[in-house]
């Protein structure tokens, strides 16, 4: 297949509409990561999705919509909690399950009876969602289980020649996945944290939130369980900026025969390694973490990675960095 790579104006952004509305495959930008987009109401489209990104079939995908009016479209009912997050916190990185419409095929939500529902905040994103008229289901348009694209080109390294069209915008701001909120049961459930923290659901909702952090938890976001965001190389994961523990790490992959790089918050504390700054701020380590994966896969054999913030956000980035370190920590 020969993917076109559109631009963001009115003639492409129609084309890149009328390819979903004819069941094809469109990868999109978001705030958070690259989409891979298909018409929700086309089954064939959606299941097409999975094939293109090599994508386990109970894995379930997440609806995205433009306006608040497509969101009653495809979810049964509307709660109280729901309507306030609605009203209060979208559009935004947050991503919230509600029981779904029969429209809503199973191939979709891997059999639930729910459905993820996200309105992105990049004026890009729904500006694509707008030319496309129907709801779009999109995963991070990635080859699944690696580490989820922020820009076009890395949408082009994964799935050129497989899919139909990418919509080439702007790198992604927020860099990491958006936050996943369960609402269709009796209490709110964090299913996967982001940008949007539980502080501000709170606040919001006027409860307290559970954060389910057992990926084994039946009460699940079944994608949690897989192999996620993995480098192609081995990596390491040190929680908590000891110096020498890091260099010791190094050290011995050095003596192993590895060429090692370092993935730090301070690269001018390793004199002599090869090192690189993981980001002086949390924005900026999840802005730059997908990609700096990307990079040192290509010019090293082994990433030994350090991330020490302890605020709500770095919660959300260590998530992705223990997944990519296959729990390899130190
Ligand atoms: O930021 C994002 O959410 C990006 C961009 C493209 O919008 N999309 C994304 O999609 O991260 P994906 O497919 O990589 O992740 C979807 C997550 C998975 O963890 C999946 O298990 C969960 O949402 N999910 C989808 N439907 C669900 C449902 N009905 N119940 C529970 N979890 C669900
Ligand atoms: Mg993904």
């Amino acid at each position: 297949m020969n993917t076109q790579y559109l631009q963001f104006n009115e003639k492409d952004l129609s084309t890149a509409g009328e390819f979903i509305r004819q069941g094809k495959l469109v990868a999109f930008p978001t705030e958070t990561v690259y989409g891979l987009g298909a018409n929700a109401f086309d089954v064939e489209a959606v299941k097409s999705t999975y094939v293109a990104k090599g994508r386990p079939s109970d894995n379930p995908l997440i609806v995205h919509v433009h306006c608040k009016e497509q969101i009653s479209q495809i979810a049964r009912t509307i709660s109280p909690d729901a309507e306030k997050i609605i009203d209060n916190l979208m559009p935004a990185s947050i991503t919230v399950v509600l029981p779904k419409r029969s429209i809503i095929d199973d191939c979709i939500t891997a059999g639930l009876d729910t459905v993820a529902i996200r309105m992105p905040e990049s004026v890009q994103a729904r500006t694509f969602l707008r030319h496309c008229v129907v709801p779009v289901t999109a995963p991070s348009a990635n080859t699944s289980g690696r580490p989820s694209p922020t820009t076009w080109q890395r949408v082009r390294d994964d799935l050129d020649g497989k899919i139909s069209a990418v919509l080439c915008g702007e790198p992604c701001n927020v860099g990491i996945e958006s936050t996943v909120l369960d609402l269709s049961g009796d209490e709110p459930l964090i299913l996967r944290p982001g940008i949007v923290t539980p502080e501000q659901i709170e606040k919001v909702l006027g409860k307290k939130v559970t954060i389910v952090t057992d990926p084994k938890s039946k009460v699940n976001s079944p994608g949690v369980r897989y192999k996620h965001y993995a480098p192609k190389i081995p990596m390491a994961l040190n929680l908590d900026g000891d110096v020498a523990k890091i260099k010791d790490c190094y050290d011995n992959l050095v003596k192993e025969g590895f060429n090692p790089v370092l993935l730090v918050e301070s690269p001018q504390s390793f004199k002599g390694c090869n090192a690189v700054c993981i980001g002086t701020n949390d924005d900026e380590v999840a802005h730059n973490l997908f990609e700096n994966l990307r990079i040192l896969e290509n010019d090293y054999d082994y990433i030994v990675a350090s991330f020490s913030s302890k605020t709500a956000f770095a919660q959300s980035i260590l998530n992705r960095l223990i997944r990519s370190a296959g729990n390899n920590l130190f």
